[in-house]
């Protein structure tokens, strides 16, 4: 991570600067961008390059980047798409480091080639390319403005990487209404070289921030991208809005695995796994990124309401559950505080109600006795405008509290009321204390805040080895596939399960009536028949299975009718016999599988719900490979998670053996790259140690050439 981060300094904190493409217009981009990087203070060089040379906005202009002396960090490129190649060129001729490459006209219009060659080429000279079609960087730690945008960024400790020019450039405007100073602010575009892993190695060691969010709308190299976080995220918040949360994933829906892998679900899941923060709105994701760059980690778990009202204090109280907001409990310790500060009427259970009659003194003090007592470690403000209240005192005394506390405690103040209260809030938000005007929003800030405190104290996941006999294993899929076939056969699917170490009920294959017969008898009734063609491969529509045989005589008139109706529905299919399986006694039916996602690479993912998955989409996912303990987080994802905690007088299942099978699929995905989708389904769990058993594993694998991992 180092490494990247000192390659990616002289882009945030370039010594010398070229815009190609400056112009004396001032109605063209190329001069908007050299009239932002001199209005912004930067102090290194600035070399504007335009044919007609001359001077753009005092500066010296120069015809050709070839005749500035000296050496050039970042080379800013504003000129039609069609010249941009030979200007990369020129650049990597000139030895400059980075080029922010602003023309559109690229991958985003289908011109995929173009854009292959200029990075190509820019990698040919060792240089890196932010964009193309962006708007711009601007890097507080060397007060550079290189951007398109409406100028007049405030410096500060919030930095943001956006995928979208437009919203990157209207961020601008609404940091400034929002009171969000930034350390930086980089548009990414198209993503040709350099993405946001890129960009997120350099913050993370960048002091200025201390808080990320992110705008992303695609992700490329997603693998990457989920380790750097993951790592990122151990010292400083990311706050990510994606966009596309409702549009089902494009991908082939080849199983049950990759129909319920939409690209959202897999997004969410491996944010969530690398600890980023996902808002659902820009309005939540400023929200978080403004209070957690600016507030401390509550020194423990307990937040205390202190309202003036009780209805406000009930939905702060909701807020909170919502939000994994713990609440002060201990009566005692609560009576005790607040007795010196809290009128006869009041109430000190939390939420501590001072009531309507309250005074703002009252109110600040009780503030104070939260803020000042060791075992409360977080408070939560609120206030319902009552005639009583000289609202101008009321906002001195919260400043006063907001001042001392600021740097020990997390405050999190709502107030609600009409426009003299809209004016307090206007104003208090505007010397940057977290006040808002919705007591949800107050307390999702401080959720936010909690989630980051609980990522940062989280024990590393420890790297477990997977043990299992990947040799073996692969050597199975070279058989499948010399054998032209992109899936297994359910008996080398066996040796599989077998290699996994998967508990798969007993079967024998029979080639004719007598050793169907005689199979099952030696497995023992009932027993399931299930017909062996490789070009059947949905053998339930093909009436290629029978279920629960319980003599010989059942066996007899299932075997003639699923050969008898596979031959009507499959005239051409070589049928190579049928399997008999042992029965397997019902418990929860489960799903575990795992995929090569687009985006992510190999993930796994757990259901629950069996034939009813697919209605149900009660599923998580994780980025591949996890350890048991990462799968038991993945498992109590699930909404039916209570259903394995056991209900209703039922016993709780045994989690620690899907965890293991869960654990073991993610290595066998991470390792064997050939694999496209695997997935046990299903996987039926029984009570705590009794195991589990896999039903049926169904595997299909890449042809030749599929990016397979030797
Ligand atoms: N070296 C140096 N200067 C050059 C070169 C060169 N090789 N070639 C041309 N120039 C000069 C031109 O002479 C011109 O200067 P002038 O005004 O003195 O004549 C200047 O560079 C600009 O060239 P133009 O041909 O006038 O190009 P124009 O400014 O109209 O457009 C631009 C260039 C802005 C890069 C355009 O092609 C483009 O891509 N626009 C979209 C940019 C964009 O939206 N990016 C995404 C942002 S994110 C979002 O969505 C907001």
């Amino acid at each position: 991570m180092r490494g990247a981060s000192i390659v990616m300094r002289s882009l945030f904190e370039p010594r010398a600067i070229a815009v190609i493409g400056a112009s004396g217009n001032p109605e063209k981009i190329g001069h908007r961008i050299v009239e932002n990087i001199v209005r912004s203070g930067y102090g290194g060089g600035v070399f504007p390059i335009n044919p007609r040379g001359g001077e753009i906005l005092g500066l010296k202009a120069y015809a050709d980047l070839s005749d500035v002396e000296g050496e050039i960090d970042v080379a800013v490129i504003a000129i039609p798409a069609g010249r941009v190649l030979s200007a990369v060129e020129a650049c990597g001729a000139a030895g400059v480091k980075h080029l922010v490459v602003i023309t559109s006209g690229f991958s985003e219009v289908g011109d995929l080639e173009t854009e292959r060659r200029i990075v190509r080429a820019a990698r040919e000279h060792g240089m890196r390319l932010l964009g193309p079609n962006i708007f711009g960087i601007y890097s507080a730690a060397s007060s550079l403005d290189a951007t398109f945008g409406p100028g007049g960024i405030t410096p500060g400790p919030v930095a943001i990487i956006t995928q979208s020019g437009a919203l990157g450039i209207a961020m601008i405007g609404k940091t400034a209404t929002e009171s969000v100073g930034l350390s930086a602010l980089v548009s990414v575009g198209n993503k040709a070289d350099v993405d946001e892993a890129d960009l997120l190695e350099y913050l993370a060691s960048d002091e200025r921030t201390r808080a990320i969010l992110m705008y992303v709308e695609g992700v490329k190299d997603g693998e990457r991208l989920q380790g750097t976080l993951a790592e990122v995220t151990r010292n400083k918040p990311v706050v990510v809005i994606k966009s596309g949360r409702s549009k089902r994933g494009s991908m082939a829906a080849a199983s049950h695995t990759g129909s319920l892998a939409g690209t959202d679900e897999v997004f969410d899941s491996v944010m969530r796994q690398a600890g980023v923060l996902r808002a659902e709105s820009i309005q939540e994701a400023f929200s978080w990124v403004r209070y957690l760059a600016s507030t401390p980690l509550p020194p423990g778990d307990e937040a205390v309401i202190v309202t003036n009202g009780g209805g406000i204090g009930v939905m702060a109280t909701d807020a909170c559950e919502k939000h994994g907001v713990l609440l002060y409990d201990d009566q005692a310790v609560l009576a005790d505080a607040f007795s010196g500060v809290m009128p006869d009427f009041g109430s000190s259970k939390n939420p501590v109600d001072l009531t309507g009659q309250a005074t703002a003194e009252d109110y600040a003090r009780s503030l104070d006795a939260v803020l000042a007592e060791d075992r409360m470690h977080a408070a939560i403000a609120l206030y319902c405008e009552t005639a009583l209240f000289d609202t101008g005192r009321f906002a001195d005394l919260l400043r006063d509290v907001y001042a001392r506390y600021r740097d020990r405690k997390p405050i999190v103040f709502s107030l609600f009321g009409g426009e003299r209260i809209d004016a307090v809030i206007r104003d208090l938000r505007g010397e940057g204390i977290p006040v808002f005007g919705d007591v949800y929003e107050a307390v999702s800030a401080l959720g936010a805040l909690y989630r980051v405190r609980r990522r940062i104290r989280e024990a590393p996941e420890e790297a477990e080895p997977s043990g299992l006999p990947i040799d073996e294993i692969r050597e199975i899929f070279r058989t499948a596939r010399d054998d032209g076939r992109a899936f297994l056969l359910a008996p080398e699917a066996a040796q599989v399960a077998a290699h996994l170490g998967l508990d798969m009920p007993r079967s024998i294959v029979a080639h004719n009536l007598d050793e169907a017969v005689e199979a099952a008898g030696e497995i023992g009734y009932p027993v399931v028949m299930k017909i062996v063609s490789k070009d059947i491969v949905h053998k339930s529509d093909a009436g290629g299975v029978a279920l629960d045989l319980e003599n010989e005589e059942e066996i007899v008139d299932a075997y003639q009718a699923i050969l008898r109706s596979c031959r009507a529905r499959a005239p051409d299919a070589v049928i190579e016999g049928v399997e008999v399986v042992e029965m397997v006694r019902s418990g929860v039916e489960t799903i575990v599988g795992a995929r090569q996602d687009p985006s992510f690479g190999p993930v796994v993912m757990f259901g629950l719900g069996g034939i009813y998955v697919e209605v149900m989409k009660d599923v998580s996912f994780r980025a591949a490979p996890i350890g048991r303990s990462a799968a038991r987080a993945m498992i109590s994802d699930l909404r039916s998670y209570p259903l394995l905690l056991g209900v209703r007088g039922e016993s709780r299942k045994d989690i620690d053996a899907i965890a293991a099978v869960v654990s073991k699929l993610s290595h066998l995905i991470d390792r064997c790259r050939e694999i496209a989708d695997i997935e046990v389904n299903p996987l039926i769990v029984y009570d705590r140690g009794e195991g589990t058993r896999a039903v049926d594993m169904r595997i299909l694998i890449k042809q030749p050439k599929g990016g397979e991992r030797t």
